[in-house]
């Protein structure tokens, strides 16, 4: 079933639970009270008729008679009223009516009133007290002399005493037994019970429509989180649900646009890793081509006889150069991926980072010069390192390398201290800088930020900062990167005293 009905019958089950059940309290209610206020009136009449029409013998204190005008009268007005009554004397004997007034022609088939008074309700009458009778028999055929039982003819009576009280005395002398027609309780009761259908009827039809509005605002939120699935299922992470941060389906927004902005990151991510994938092949072969076509060239022309003798030499040290190149280049796609996987051991050792750091910069000064560059070294006079000792020198050979690569004519600081519990090195230059889009890339293989620069006198091939990185990883030290395009760029490499030699497994 779909959730707006699910929806709309839970609504709408709730509120017509609710009008039924205070629809069943009222008409109880209001039953209980129709006959509470007829037993009241009856009571009032008969307290009338025992004040007016009830006559009584001062010394027996017995009932001798009646106040004929005031019956003539009340007896037919109460009649009109369905109301009828009988007045018994103290051996429950009915004087009233008796002969000259029996007979009712407002009753069909003539029947009498004559309610039965049990023995036990006749001894609560002596002890004075009123007794209150729900709907029963108490029409008696007059032809047939028998009790005449059709829902018409049922009374609800009230039985009152009548107690002679004068000068002191008080003697119970009779009771009056006065009734109504529950048939004419009845028409209040259908009255009210046809008014409670109505209302009923119209809850009803409000409930339905009220249970409709408000299954089809829970829905249609429902449904917009549904709809913003399916786009994001079909690739769409541009989406955004709103959330007014109210309730648990705000709560859910919340937590879609959440997953969608991590899917929006991961896709980003990968989509990234997927050009530069792309780029890496591109770039393998790249390198890989360069020399192999040098080399062949060479070999075709020693094998047609087309290089002169005297070009030989040059052309064999030409291959020998390309030869040493891929090799190179092979070596260091297999020490990355070593280094990646974990396969290489560290030899850690302790020795002096500040000899070392001032050993690189006189290695490292021709190149310097030649692209006018000086280095600016900054060190303490001991700098203890826990280390590789050649895996030490290689990262930092390669960023003073990059530095010099990247800067002209420019001062090249490099500064080391120590923490805590560990060595920091920068390497400053003052050259061309990165892009954030660049530094992003840099720690990938092959990756050049000008792709121009290929195959230059430092035989660039974009593996040295893959290769350092995991380096640094594998000391479990830090290298991390702070370029501005156009103004130069500052590597910071820490190696931690103790670091975890876990290997670290990227991919
Ligand atoms: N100090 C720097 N200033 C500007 N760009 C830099 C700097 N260091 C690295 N880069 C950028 O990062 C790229 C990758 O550097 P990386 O050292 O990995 O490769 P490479 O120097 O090009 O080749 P090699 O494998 O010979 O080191 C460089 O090509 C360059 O674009
Ligand atoms: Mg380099």
């Amino acid at each position: 079933m779909k959730l707006i009905y699910q929806q709309m019958l839970s609504f709408f089950a709730v509120i017509i639970t609710v009008v039924v059940v205070l629809g069943f309290a009222f008409i109880r209610t209001t039953k209980t009270m129709i006959y509470q206020n007829s037993w009241q009136q009856l009571q009032q009449y008969a307290a009338s008729i025992e004040k007016e029409a009830i006559r009584y013998n001062t010394k027996t204190h017995q009932v001798v008679g009646f106040n004929q005008q005031f019956l003539n009268d009340g007896t037919v007005i109460l009649r009109d009223q369905h109301i009828h009554f009988s007045v018994y004397d103290a051996n429950k004997k009915v004087v009233y009516p008796n002969s000259t007034v029996i007979g009712d022609a407002a009753v069909p088939g003539g029947s009498i009133y004559d309610p039965h008074i049990s023995v036990g309700d006749w001894k609560k009458l002596k002890q004075n007290k009123t007794i209150t009778q729900s709907p029963h028999v108490t029409f008696r055929s007059r032809r047939h002399d028998r009790p005449v039982n059709t829902p018409a003819l049922r009374t609800i009576d009230v039985l009152v005493p009548l107690f002679y009280k004068n000068n002191g005395v008080r003697k119970f002398v009779g009771a009056i037994s006065i009734g109504s027609f529950e048939q004419t309780l009845q028409a209040n009761e259908q009255q009210i019970e046809n008014n409670l259908f109505i209302a009923l009827l119209v809850s009803g039809v409000a409930a339905l429509l009220l249970s409709y509005i408000l299954a089809r605002y829970s829905v249609r939120r429902i449904n917009r989180l549904r709809h913003a699935t399916h786009s994001v299922a079909s690739g769409d992470f541009n989406i955004h649900v709103e959330s007014n941060h109210k309730d648990e389906i705000d709560d859910l927004a919340d937590d879609f646009n959440g997953m969608v902005s991590s899917l929006r990151a991961s896709d980003e991510e990968i989509k990234r890793q997927e050009k530069r994938r792309r780029e890496f092949m591109a770039d393998a072969a790249h390198e890989m081509r360069t020399p192999l076509t040098t080399i062949n060239g060479i070999l075709e022309g020693l094998a047609y006889d087309a290089i002169p003798e005297e070009d030989k030499a040059h052309s064999i040290e030409l291959m020998q150069n390309e030869t040493k190149r891929l090799i190179r280049l092979v070596n260091e796609n297999l020490d990355y991926e070593k280094i990646r996987t974990g396969q290489i051991a560290l030899n850690k050792t302790n020795f002096d980072g500040s000899t070392v750091l001032h050993n690189l910069v006189e290695q490292l000064d021709k190149k310097a010069a030649a692209a006018e560059d000086q280095f600016k070294l900054t060190v303490p006079e001991e700098l203890p390192v826990w280390a590789d000792y050649d895996r030490f020198v290689q990262v930092l050979f390669n960023i003073m390398q990059n530095a010099i690569q990247f800067s002209q004519d420019n001062v090249i600081e490099v500064t080391a201290h120590r923490t805590d519990h560990a060595v920091e090195i920068a390497v400053q230059d003052h050259g061309i800088g990165m892009t954030p889009e660049q530094v992003k890339n840099i720690w990938e293989r092959y990756y050049k930020a000008d792709a121009s620069r290929k195959n230059t006198k430092y035989g660039e091939s974009g593996l040295g900062l893959a290769i350092s990185h995991q380096l640094v990883q594998q000391h479990g030290g830090t290298i991390k990167v702070d370029s501005v395009a156009g103004e130069g760029t500052c590597f910071t490499i820490t190696f931690p005293d103790s670091g975890f030699d876990k290997p670290i497994v990227e991919d």
